[in-house]
């Protein structure tokens, strides 16, 4: 049994990784500062770990969470390009600030290694397709230039104390309890949730962009083999997090379409500003160094997330008389 700490921890990414950690067996502490995540994403789980509510910047908080923990995984972030554009202060705030923040604590209270939520939008717009590790970065959006940030001060604690650090980058992470609500929340829970209330979805542009979604579990079998990968392998690294597969917004409404059963159609809208055009990850390095492979398909993924999301929506006596007629 390890003892662990996940920043972000009531978020949709931080709240899985927690149930998966309690799973498997290991202490969690958890930190949120509720700013993007949710107390209901943890209520279930909060009396088998130790909560705290505080902010990243806080630095006597974050000193106290880190004391004594073996492993870290950082999932604290304002995920959301758009949002970064308009509050770019805001974003380097909470994705960059909060980051060196936690990496000095880690380094002083000695844990043996981070595991980081980095991000596919470092690659930008670069023409080649698929992403490798190796191609050199180009951020668009200030949420990318924050994340990568990140992911050199990742390394450089390796490289300057010796911390151990693995910088995961994700790839349209998708799937159960991610925010639908916000004008900023990932295009498939707001697709998803749209669709089962009969709302028009909007495609901002012409719906040819392209994305590697990738199904929730994959990611934290990811952060979970980033613990127990050997350091030569993965100390200081940075290794895409995907589904190895890209599809675009126009086809992804196709699908959603059939599996939901919507009968109506979508709108299009102008592009949205520091959006990348396509997403697709080579996954040959986190497969070799990390033992990373997917386990769930996009069409799974999807068909698991809109069932969860149905599941939420039914009202209570429909949803016990749709489980009574099963018996
Ligand atoms: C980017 C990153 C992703 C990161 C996320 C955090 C890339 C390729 N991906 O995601 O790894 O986790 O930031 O926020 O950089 N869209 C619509 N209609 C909607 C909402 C979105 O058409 O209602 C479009 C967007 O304009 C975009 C695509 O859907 O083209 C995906 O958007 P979104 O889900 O917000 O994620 P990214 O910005 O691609």
């Amino acid at each position: 049994m390890a003892s662990c700490l996940i920043t972000g921890v009531a978020g949709f990414i931080g709240s899985s990784l927690a149930r998966a950690a309690l799973a498997a067996g290991n202490e969690v502490r958890g930190i949120d500062n509720f700013a993007t995540g949710k107390r209901e994403n943890i209520a279930e789980i909060c009396g088998r770990m130790h909560f705290r509510e505080a902010d990243l910047l806080d630095v006597d908080a974050v000193r106290t969470a880190c004391a004594g923990v073996d492993y870290v995984f950082h999932q604290a972030a304002i995920p959301s390009v758009p949002k970064s554009v308009l509050d770019p202060l805001g974003s380097n705030r909470a994705n960059l600030d909060a980051t060196v923040n936690l990496l000095i604590a880690a380094r002083d209270a000695k844990v043996k290694r981070v595991v980081y939520a980095a991000s596919s939008s470092a690659y930008g717009d670069t023409p080649t397709l698929p992403k490798h590790e190796a191609m050199p970065p180009n951020p668009i959006s200030p949420y990318a230039v924050a994340k990568l940030a990140s992911e050199h001060y990742m390394t450089s604690f390796y490289r300057c104390y010796g911390l151990e650090t693995v910088s995961l980058r994700y790839f349209n992470i998708f799937g159960p309890r991610q925010d639908p609500n916000s004008p900023y929340s990932g295009v498939l829970a707001r697709f998803i949730t749209q669709m089962l209330k009969g709302e028009q979805p909007t495609i901002y542009g012409d719906g040819t962009q392209s994305r590697d979604f990738t199904y929730i579990d994959n990611v934290v079998s990811a952060n979970l083999l980033a613990t127990t990968a050997p350091s030569a392998a993965v100390a200081g690294q940075v290794l895409n997090v995907a589904t190895g597969t890209r599809v675009n917004l126009n086809e992804t409404f196709r699908i959603l379409k059939k599996i939901i059963g919507f009968r109506g159609d979508v709108k299009y809208a102008p592009e949205r500003a520091g959006d990348v055009k396509h997403s697709l990850a080579d996954l040959a390095r986190s497969e070799e160094q990390l033992g990373y492979k997917p386990l769930v398909s996009f069409e799974e993924g999807l068909q698991r997330t809109v069932d969860w999301y149905r599941a939420q929506t039914l009202p209570q006596e429909s949803a016990l008389s749709s489980a009574d007629s099963r018996h």
